[in-house]
């Protein structure tokens, strides 16, 4: 999960990282009120989750506070490569002496955590790695060991930091590291880290990467969650704790495992090529437990997708036996009649593995109007691309 900036600023505040005084407004009256609690020289940043917001002009230095109404009202509602700024966060302008660059994040490649810093950091950083890589060192960082006072030190030392500022950027350095393992990040980014005429080192930027993998480890971590960015049936499916990804297609998918699922996509998109090029509407895995309840609430999912003509629901039965699937899916379709649901699109099930006679006979007796029951995969698929076309 991707943190917004002021999101980053006040994690990096939390661990002792110097940041600047700031808050968040969504309005520019809101905007106004902030900048005239800090003070007249603010500087007005949109938030989006996207870099390079300096030269889009979505980061603006104000003088008055009519000044930071101005580019309040000018930054809210910007497009910055495709992301509407919803919010801008003021904060106290710096005086700023020199840019730096500093970064901690997960070397998938070489296995390990890497620090990347750099004397030449601010808003042409990229341009440096390409020109003179030589100004941007690179140090990978032992997960045992993590950044105590003396590796922070030789890296300041090697990436050229003055000297008169060492103190400060050991300190900082260990300390976002302790915020990299404490939050279970993958990536913190302080791009510019500053040196102010006075000598004091600043973080004028945050770009926090977390793992989500992790989120179990920190329930203080949902309220960074941005449920108005998230595809609100993404955000249902989350809800209902379902492996749900929301593609272009009409042809809506519900399978169990992750791997039958991907290789059900495949094979849809290929049948739909002869039925006016239908492809998948989505991923969806229900796992292995396929109980009426999760069937249920796969359904309901899937179908509320206005995109969706047909859904294919492709089983494997395995510890899970297709019987208890077809009772599933019969009982699902009930459920959401029950609910009140508007249960209209039609059905292909295919089931194979463990029971699977005894789940095509439930379905054959249970004879509802929406479903069909298909044996193979590739016939299933056929049905289906053949029934969104249809209804397309
Ligand atoms: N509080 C601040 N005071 C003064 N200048 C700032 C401040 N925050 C940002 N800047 C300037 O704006 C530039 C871009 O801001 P930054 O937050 O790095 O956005 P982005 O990385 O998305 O372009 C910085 O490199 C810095 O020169
Ligand atoms: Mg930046």
């Amino acid at each position: 999960m991707d943190l917004y900036e002021y999101q980053g600023r006040a994690l990096f505040a939390r661990h002792g990282v110097p940041v600047l005084d700031g808050g968040v407004a969504t309005t520019p009256q809101e905007a106004v009120e902030l900048a005239e609690r800090l003070g007249d020289r603010v500087v007005v940043k949109a938030q989006v989750k996207v870099g390079g917001r300096g030269k889009a002009g979505g980061v603006k230095l104000a003088d008055t506070v009519a000044e930071a109404e101005t580019h309040a009202t000018n930054i809210l509602g910007m497009d910055i490569k495709g992301h509407t700024v919803e919010k801008v966060m003021l904060t106290v302008t710096a005086d700023i002496d020199s840019e730096y660059y500093f970064s901690y994040l997960l070397d998938r490649a070489n296995r390990t955590f890497l620090c990347i810093a750099s004397t030449e950091g601010g808003m042409e950083i990229e341009e440096v790695a390409k020109t003179a890589p030589e100004k941007v060192v690179k140090t990978p960082i032992d997960a045992g060991v993590g950044v105590t006072p003396e590796i922070a030190g030789q890296i300041a030392d090697q990436a050229g930091f003055p000297v008169d500022l060492r103190d400060q950027l050991v300190d900082i350095f260990v300390k976002l590291w302790d915020a990299f393992v404490a939050e279970d990040a993958t990536l913190v980014e302080v791009n510019p880290l500053v040196r102010t005429p006075e000598g004091r080192a600043l973080a004028l930027d945050a770009k926090v990467t977390l793992d989500e993998n992790a989120a179990f480890r920190h329930p203080e971590h949902a309220e960074f969650e941005d449920k108005s960015s998230v595809d609100p049936l993404e955000q249902r499916a989350k809800d209902a704790d379902l492996n749900y990804v929301k593609l272009d297609g009409h042809v809506g998918i519900i399978g169990n495992g992750a791997g039958l699922v991907m290789s059900t996509l495949d094979v849809v998109a290929y049948a739909g090529e002869k039925h006016g090029g239908v492809k998948p509407a989505n991923f969806l895995d229900i796992g292995g437990g396929a109980s009426a309840a999760v069937m249920a609430n796969g359904l309901e999912v899937v179908l509320s997708d206005p995109q969706v003509k047909s859904v294919f629901v492709n089983v494997f039965g395995g510890i899970t036996a297709c019987d208890e699937v077809a009772n599933g899916i019969i009982g699902a379709l009930q459920m959401l009649a029950d609910r009140g649901e508007d249960v209209t699109k039609p059905l292909v099930v295919r089931l194979d593995g463990n029971n699977a006679e005894v789940g095509r006979k439930i379905l054959a007796d249970a004879n509802h109007p929406l479903v069909t029951e298909v044996d193979t995969m590739d016939a299933a698929a056929d049905k289906a691309a053949e029934l969104a076309n249809q209804e397309a």
